[in-house]
C-alpha cells in the first residue's frame, strides 16, 4: 500500500534514503572503503570503450554515467536514447561493453538494442530492477537496482538507484584502469556511503519546496537548467514536471541559454537551477547564466549548497540550501527535490500523478 502517503510516488520518493541504501550495500565494503561488483563474465581493465543505451529516466542516469565514467576512468562513453540507437547502425568497438539501463527491464527499444549489441559481439551488462525480466536473462551480466517494486509511472527510487549502481560501476571501472588509487576509491566510495544519510536530509525540505510549486503550478513553461552531471538532472526535472504536471518544461544545458532559450525569458517562466557546488567552476559559470537570466526578468529557483545559496540569495526568487558533499555525488541527492517540486506542481493541478495520462509504466511495444 502507500502507507502514510497519499500516492504511490511520494511514498517511493520517500524510500529513496533506504533503498539506496539497500544498493550500495550489496557492492561497498566499508572496512576497505572499496566497490566490489558482482562477477562479470569479461576483464573489465580490458574494457576499450563503454556504449550506454536506455529511454526517459534510465537514460538520464545514463547520461550522468557518461560524465562519471569518462572522468574517473578516462574510457570513452557514447551514449544515446534506444530508438535512435537501433536503428543509426552505431559503430561499435571490438571487445566493446554495452549497458543497458532500465527499471521494467522490458522495455521494447532497450530489449533490441541489447540483442542488436549481443549478435556484434559487445559484452553486455543489464541494469535492471527486476531481476525476471528479459534484459536480465539476455545479458552476459546484471547490475540490479534494489528499489523494490516501483508503481508510480514517473520513475523516481529507479532513477537514484540506478545512479547508485553505475557510480560504483564508475569506481570500478576506473580502479580496474588503474585511473584511480586506492586512497580516491576510498574517498570516492565513502561519499557514496554518506548519501542516504543526506537524501534524508533533502527531503526535510519537502515543505518548502512545496510551497515553490504553488509558484510553478501557475506557469505555462517553465526551463530547468544545469552543467555537468546537473545537466541530466536538469533534464530530468523537466521530464518529471511535464509528465505528471502537464506543464510544459524543458532541461537545458545552462551554458546553451544564450544560444536561443534565453529569448523565452519573462516574468513568467520560472527557471529551475540545479548548481552543486563543484571542482570545475561549473558552480561560478552556471552563477552567472543566473543572473543572465534574472536580468532579463527571470524567476529563479536555485538549488545548492550553503555557499551557493548565500552567493544567490539576492538574485534568486527561492534558493534551497542543499547539503555540502562530494561533488561526485551530488546528481544523485539533486535528483530528490525535483522529484518532490514535479510531484506538488502535479498534487495542486489536481492530476493523476500516479497514474499520468496517455503513459504506460512499461513501454513493451516501440
Ligand atoms: O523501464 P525502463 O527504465 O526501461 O523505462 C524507461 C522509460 O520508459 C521511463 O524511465 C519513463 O521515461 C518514466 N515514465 C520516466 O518517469
Amino acid at each position: 500500500g502507500k502507507g502514510e502517503h497519499r500516492h504511490f510516488m511520494a511514498k517511493e520518493i520517500f524510500e529513496q534514503p533506504q533503498v539506496i541504501g539497500d544498493t550500495l550495500n550489496a557492492m561497498y565494503n566499508p572496512a576497505q572503503g572499496s566497490i566490489t561488483l558482482p562477477d562479470l563474465p569479461f576483464d573489465l581493465a580490458a574494457v576499450p570503450k563503454v556504449t550506454i543505451v536506455a529511454c526517459g529516466t534510465s537514460y538520464y542516469a545514463g547520461l550522468v554515467a557518461k560524465y562519471w565514467i569518462e572522468r574517473l576512468a578516462r574510457v570513452p562513453v557514447e551514449i544515446d536514447v534506444a530508438s535512435e540507437f537501433r536503428y543509426r547502425r552505431p559503430v561499435l568497438a571490438d571487445g566493446g561493453l554495452a549497458l543497458f539501463i532500465s527499471q521494467s527491464g522490458e522495455t521494447a527499444d532497450t530489449l533490441a538494442a541489447l540483442r542488436h549489441c549481443k549478435a556484434e559481439g559487445q559484452h553486455t551488462v543489464a541494469i535492471v530492477n527486476s531481476p525476471e525480466s528479459s534484459m536480465a536473462r539476455e545479458s552476459d551480466a546484471v547490475l540490479q537496482t534494489l528499489a523494490g517494486p516501483e508503481i508510480g509511472v514517473a520513475s523516481t527510487k529507479a532513477f537514484t538507484t540506478q545512479l547508485t549502481v553505475l557510480a560504483c560501476f564508475s569506481i570500478a571501472l576506473a580502479r580496474a584502469k588503474g585511473a584511480i588509487d586506492r586512497k580516491a576509491e576510498q574517498a570516492l566510495s565513502g561519499a557514496l556511503a554518506e548519501v542516504p544519510g543526506r537524501a534524508a536530509e533533502v527531503l526535510a525540505h519537502d515543505e518548502r519546496i512545496r510551497d515553490i510549486a504553488q509558484f510553478v503550478a501557475d506557469a505555462r513553461d517553465v526551463l530547468y537548467l544545469g552543467r555537468g552531471t546537473s545537466y541530466a538532472i536538469a533534464l530530468e526535472g523537466a521530464l518529471k514536471l511535464k509528465e505528471i504536471s502537464y506543464i510544459h518544461a524543458e532541461g537545458y544545458a545552462a551554458g546553451e541559454m544564450k544560444h536561443g532559450p534565453i529569448a523565452l525569458i519573462d516574468e513568467t517562466v520560472p527557471v529551475i537551477v540545479i548548481a552543486p557546488d563543484d571542482e570545475d567552476e561549473l558552480f561560478e559559470k552556471t552563477a552567472s547564466n543566473v543572473q543572465e537570466t534574472v536580468a532579463r526578468g527571470g524567476k529563479v529557483v536555485f538549488f545548492s549548497d550553503a555557499h551557493g545559496v548565500e552567493r544567490m540569495s539576492e538574485t534568486a526568487l527561492y534558493a534551497i540550501p542543499m547539503p555540502t558533499v562530494n561533488p561526485f555525488v551530488a546528481p544523485i541527492l539533486y535528483a530528490i527535490p525535483v522529484q518532490l517540486l514535479a510531484y506538488h506542481t502535479a498534487v495542486l493541478k489536481g492530476t493523476d500523478v500516479d497514474q499520468p495520462r496517455n503513459l504506460a509504466k512499461s513501454v513493451t511495444v516501440e
